[in-house]
């Protein structure tokens, strides 16, 4: 048994393999503290969904490593401990170093993305076949990424989309190794989606792109980044209740399921659990003035956020029922 599999953990392969047969996705939720770890936990096991936790570079820095590892084997334990267990795998998003993707196979992820969609071609594949050699070696899958998506996620920004191109992914996936690759067909990190910025109106996925690299790869599974929904009802609430969005552009749902009926297995997604959480905190400070009990807005967010995450999992990503 290796050190993920210890702790309760199980491989993105198998989970992959089941997605794919199966015609639905892997939800692929980021946490950045412990009710939204919570929330994912509690919403995969009220649904039934297979899970995929997602950890960022900027999160592990932000809480520290040992807290990100302890809350994850204390969720872990909660699950195998629930009547129904569901399998959950770990996952870190984005890696930009050889060393970060050590560093969290050594912590028990049972999968790494090394992200180096923003060098060149070459490099690209040198530095995923790297990751790729010493994590094979541990059982531990890996994540790649061709093609750049726009948008910001943490640190990571980018003006300009560059889509992924067919060809490339093909040589690419051959010459790494990787167990599954993330594409840019329009997706985009944060708030604001592809070109919504420059034209008012946003461009919908290219599942022409998508289609062309399933035949070139045909069962490989593919991610789908940025791929939030941004649903209207709250960013509605947070502006009601004293924020202040104005620019925002989602992923409509139809279209995730579209691709999710093609070769996306796996879809991320972090910028709807941050809008979930902030319009019912801002609508529970303003509604309870007197409160100072953190526990009375951040229980009613976390409640928030698994209805949104069941409903995801039934509604667009067909996760639910599965496990
Ligand atoms: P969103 O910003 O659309 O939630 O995307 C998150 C993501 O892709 C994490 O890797």
């Amino acid at each position: 048994m290796n050190a993920y599999q210890k702790i309760g953990l199980v491989s993105t392969g198998e989970m992959f393999a089941e997605a794919l047969g199966g015609g639905y996705a892997l939800p692929a939720y980021n946490f950045i503290n412990m009710e939204q770890l919570q929330a994912v936990v509690q919403a995969s096991l009220r649904s039934r969904s297979p899970v995929i936790l997602q950890v960022s570079k900027n999160i592990r820095r932000y809480a520290g490593p040992e807290l990100v590892r302890s809350m994850v084997k204390g969720a872990l334990d909660i699950v195998r401990q629930s009547p129904n267990p569901v399998p959950v795998a770990l996952n870190l998003d984005h890696g930009d170093s050889f060393e970060l993707c050590v560093s969290c196979i050594e912590d028990g992820f049972s999968s790494v993305m090394i992200d180096g969609s923003a060098l060149p071609f070459e490099e690209n594949i040198a530095l995923t076949r790297r990751v790729v050699d010493h994590a094979h070696a541990r059982e531990v899958a890996v994540e790649g990424e061709l093609g750049v998506l726009s948008g910001v996620e943490d640190d990571l920004a980018h003006e300009e989309a560059l889509y992924t191109d067919p060809e490339a992914a093909e040589e690419f996936v051959r010459r790494t190794g990787v167990d599954s690759l993330a594409v840019s067909i329009g997706n985009a990190h944060g708030i604001v989606k592809f070109r919504s910025r420059e034209t008012g109106v946003q461009a919908p996925l290219r599942l022409d792109i998508l289609e062309e690299i399933e035949r070139r790869l045909p069962g490989f599974p593919i991610v789908l980044h940025g791929a939030s929904q941004l649903p209207v009802r709250f960013v509605e609430l947070i502006n009601e209740y004293g924020g202040r969005i104005e620019t925002y552009a989602g992923i409509p749902e139809e279209q995730v399921r579209q691709a999710v009926r093609g070769a996306v297995c796996k879809v991320n997604i972090a910028s709807d659990a941050y809008l979930v959480f902030t319009a019912t905190v801002r609508k529970m400070l303003s509604e309870n003035p007197g409160n100072f009990d953190p526990r009375k807005y951040l229980g009613p967010a976390r409640d928030a956020l698994i209805e949104e995450y069941i409903r995801k999992n039934r509604e667009v990503f067909g996760s639910a029922g599965r496990a």
